[in-house]
């Protein structure tokens, strides 16, 4: 019995590889729906479909767990699929609750948060952070460009660091105290959005805030029944090479083979 984590694609794997780091000794089935990627300008309705058919796809292969890497699926589809799918020995959880949870109590008072145009409009972090905190002034900003330079594999050239610190630059002049990369590719961009923000702004490491949250779960869950003998397995909808190869650098493993769902 499996730790399922979906994604819209192979950026969900810079969440993934936080997961082996914090929890190495479970078994780990991977879904990056890579046909259909990127979610980010989707409608919730779409997002909400392709993520539930993921979702079942999982379950399916014996997932007990499914972790929504992804933040647009979490964002627009957590909710509604945990009603669907959840009951006693089967869970959804998504990634802006715990993301939200740790604001929260580092006690910020701007936080900002920057994502794709789905994560960013929904409403979602500012509902999660102000259920854990009052008071505290919240900016989202999307940044669209940012998914398909790292997806070209641009994050180190000029013209990236150009388009980035231009979505910054009014998120700096607005003076947050804490930043959220809402985004599962950012992490990629992570040591930039430092040096962009300067030492004031705390950039979050969200794989390592979802990674522990899912330790803390599962230290208090033992009713999933999830096996621990080290094995992953990886799913893409697309492109199964090209999944292996980009999925090996955001995983910052060798990936051996991918399966392409049908
Ligand atoms: N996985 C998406 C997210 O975290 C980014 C890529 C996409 O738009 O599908 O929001």
């Amino acid at each position: 019995m499996m730790i399922g984590v979906f994604d819209s694609g192979f950026g969900g794997l810079t969440i993934m590889s936080a997961l082996l780091r914090e929890l190495p000794e479970y078994d780990y089935i991977y879904l990056g729906d890579s046909a259909r990627a990127p979610y980010g300008g989707h409608s919730k309705e779409m997002v909400l479909q392709y993520t539930r058919e993921g979702v079942q796809n999982l379950f399916k292969r014996g997932a007990k767990i499914v972790i929504l890497a992804c933040n647009t699926a979490s964002a627009l589809a957590l909710k509604e699929l945990q009603k669907e799918f959840n009951s006693k020995d089967r869970n959804i959880l998504g990634v802006v609750a715990p993301i939200a949870e740790s604001v929260a109590a580092g006690g910020h008072e701007r936080v900002a948060i920057i994502g794709t145009k789905g994560t960013t409009s929904s409403g979602a972090y500012d509902l999660e952070i102000k259920k854990n905190t009052e008071g505290c002034l919240i900016k989202n900003k999307a940044c669209p460009l940012l998914v398909p330079l790292i997806e070209e594999g641009w994050s180190h050239k000029m013209e990236t660091r150009r388009v980035l610190k231009s979505y910054l630059r009014e998120i700096k002049n607005w003076h947050p105290d804490v930043l959220v990369p809402a985004c599962t590719h950012y992490p990629i961009l992570q040591k930039e959005m430092q040096r962009i923000m300067g030492r004031k702004v705390e950039v979050l490491d969200t794989g390592t805030i979802v990674a522990k949250s899912l330790k803390d779960y599962l230290a208090r869950h033992d009713e999933y029944e999830l096996t621990r003998s080290g094995k992953r397995e990886f799913l893409c909808t697309d492109c199964p090479e090209h999944f292996k190869k980009w999925g090996s650098k955001f995983l910052e493993e060798k990936i051996d083979a991918v399966e392409q769902l049908i």
